[in-house]
């Protein structure tokens, strides 16, 4: 009897999480998104005036522009159902995304069929009030337009002004021609605020029935920056993902890929307590975790930027540092160098040498040799990080002809300048050496800022201040 009873109430229970195995399948983007201009949270402005030209019955063409995720697809889907209601609206409106083709071609094309078929102001039964006498076209991502097929629109935009309206989305206004921008009525969406993200959450929870906490809610709106369909899709793939049936800060942190804050403090620590070795184990343990070097250097960032420890031109200083490194992730450069070189701290030096080869004069290898060496002055430091990665990887890529010459590089951080030295195992004015040098001065002048024109040689044992041996020159 126990047995039946219990076996009963499980299946039931696999019955209804089926059921919501099939509910879950709709994006909840598209569940939640408002129906109605009255749903739009935040774009006040914008609405009030959606709403009084449907209600005078004289819509202008628009234009929307905004970042992603601030309702600008929302805002249009929503006028034009309750402008047509719910029934006539999908006769009503032709949508094309950025995905269809959209040459000059098949946009006169769509348009002119879509056109074509009149549009009477009959009164609507269902709807009650009388209908507009014109149908929408939704242009979605205008700005991935050919200026051509943008130009081509204008003449289509006058010729069929009678029977429809145009509404041009798109994140980037700047990139929408002027005399077809010219044609619209603007609108701009701003990111959303805290609030109205916070009770659209809210809203979702309570919605779907999900376990999640206070802290999730707000981690999810601190992650998405304004944009509501990045919150309401990482609160699905979160829902999802929890093994606990919970939504905790911790899965949307791990889901976002956001790196704990007592993460970031261990390196900003090694980095302020200047050594190279710790911050190295940060980064390598950072790299192991499999957290992104542009998540790294987005929360250092903004970890700086808020930090009133740091004056205006420190701050400013370590912006630049980040540029040059974004940019460089941005171009495929290798991650854990770039976290690496960005954190050398200064009077730092960091060396690259054979297997075998010590990092000092006294080494065998290096006892009789000398090294070629340049300085940087420190304003030149926005293109150091470049340098040393372009020197770097020419030793590794065994750029140089005479490779087994070369001990290794060290690029030292000093308060007065960058220095860079190429040491090599002997020090002869053979040709080999001499290749050397110009290969080395080659990759420390690729990026063509700040060139220099030789760069010196000298002995190991050289006192300092003494002739260089010989100058390798720029080729
Ligand atoms: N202003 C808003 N009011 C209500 N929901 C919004 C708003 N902005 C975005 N959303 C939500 O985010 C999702 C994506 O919005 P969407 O209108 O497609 O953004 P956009 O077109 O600006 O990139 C929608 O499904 C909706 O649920
Ligand atoms: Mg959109």
């Amino acid at each position: 009897m126990d047995d039946f009873f219990k076996g009963k109430s499980k299946a039931k229970k696999v019955d209804t999480s089926r059921a919501n195995d099939v509910a879950s399948t709709v994006p909840w983007v598209e569940k939640y998104r408002p129906d109605s201009l009255n749903k739009v949270c935040s774009q006040s402005e914008t609405v009030n005036v959606l709403r009084e030209s449907i209600q005078s019955k004289n819509l202008p063409h628009l234009l929307f522009y905004g970042p992603p995720g601030t309702g600008k697809t929302s805002t249009i889907l929503a006028l034009a159902r309750d402008m047509y209601g719910p029934e006539l609206v999908k006769s009503r409106i032709l949508e094309l995304n950025a995905s269809d083709e959209r040459g000059i071609q098949v946009v006169r094309e769509k348009v002119k069929n879509f056109a074509k078929t009149m549009v009477g102001n009959n009164a609507n039964e269902s709807h009650g009030a009388s209908l507009p006498p014109y149908k929408i076209i939704i242009l979605d991502e205008a700005d991935s337009m050919t200026e051509d097929a943008q130009a081509a629109l204008r003449r289509t935009m006058e010729t069929y002004s009678k029977v429809t309206r145009f509404c041009l989305i798109c994140n980037y206004v700047s990139r929408i021609i002027e005399p077809l921008a010219s044609r619209c009525a603007k609108f701009r969406f701003k990111p959303l605020p805290k609030t109205e993200m916070r009770a659209k959450l809210t809203q979702i929870v309570d919605g779907e029935k999900v376990a999640c906490t206070e802290e999730a809610i707000e981690a999810l709106i601190k992650t998405s920056e304004g944009d509501m369909r990045k919150a309401i899709t990482s609160l699905q793939s979160a829902y999802h993902l929890s093994t606990t049936g919970k939504i905790t800060d911790a899965t949307v942190r791990d889901m976002t890929g956001v790196i704990p804050s007592t993460v970031i403090d261990k390196l900003m620590d090694a980095i302020q307590k200047d050594s190279f070795g710790d911050i190295q184990s940060v980064v390598d343990d950072l790299i192991y975790d499999g957290y992104s070097a542009a998540q790294i250097l987005q929360q250092i960032h903004s970890h700086v930027i808020q930090n009133p420890e740091f004056s205006s031109l420190q701050k400013s200083k370590m912006a630049l540092v980040f540029g040059t490194t974004d940019f460089a992730l941005s171009e495929g450069a290798d991650e854990q160098l770039q976290i690496l070189s960005m954190n050398i701290p200064t009077g730092a030096n960091y060396h690259f040498f054979k297997e075998g080869v010590k990092p000092m004069w006294e080494d065998s290898a290096n006892a009789n040799g000398g090294r070629w060496l340049v300085e940087y002055p420190r304003r030149v430091e926005k293109d150091i990080n470049e340098k040393w990665i372009n020197t770097m990887l020419a030793l590794i890529g065994e750029s140089y002809q005479d490779s087994q010459n070369i001990c290794g590089i060290v690029f030292s951080n000093r308060k007065t300048c960058y220095r860079f030295s190429m040491w090599t195992r002997s020090p002869d004015t053979s040709q080999g050496i001499k290749e050397i040098g110009e290969t080395f001065l080659k990759y420390l002048n690729r990026d063509k800022s700040n060139e220099i024109e030789s760069i010196p040689f000298n002995r190991h044992v050289a006192s300092r201040g003494a002739k260089p041996l010989f100058e390798a020159k720029k080729q």
